[in-house]
């Protein structure tokens, strides 16, 4: 599924970015190369990004 369709980006593309740079939506387009256009991706993109991080923190309590 794609979260923003100016920038053709997927929702798996956004959460394994988002494992790898920790930031807002617009930190993490940057660090795939893109910048936000129409900006109506970016609300829906931070959800996504802290649904991701916060099963990264469960993972990591689990591990340790
Ligand atoms: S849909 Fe993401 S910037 Fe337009």
């Amino acid at each position: 599924m794609y979260v923003c369709i100016c920038n053709a980006i997927r929702e798996k593309d956004l959460r394994c970015a988002a494992r790898r740079c920790r930031g807002s939506a617009e930190a993490i387009y940057g660090a795939l190369g893109r910048t936000p256009q129409c900006r109506q991706c970016l609300d829906d993109a931070e959800d996504i990004i802290a649904d991701e991080l916060s099963s990264c923190d469960t993972g990591m309590a689990a591990a340790a």
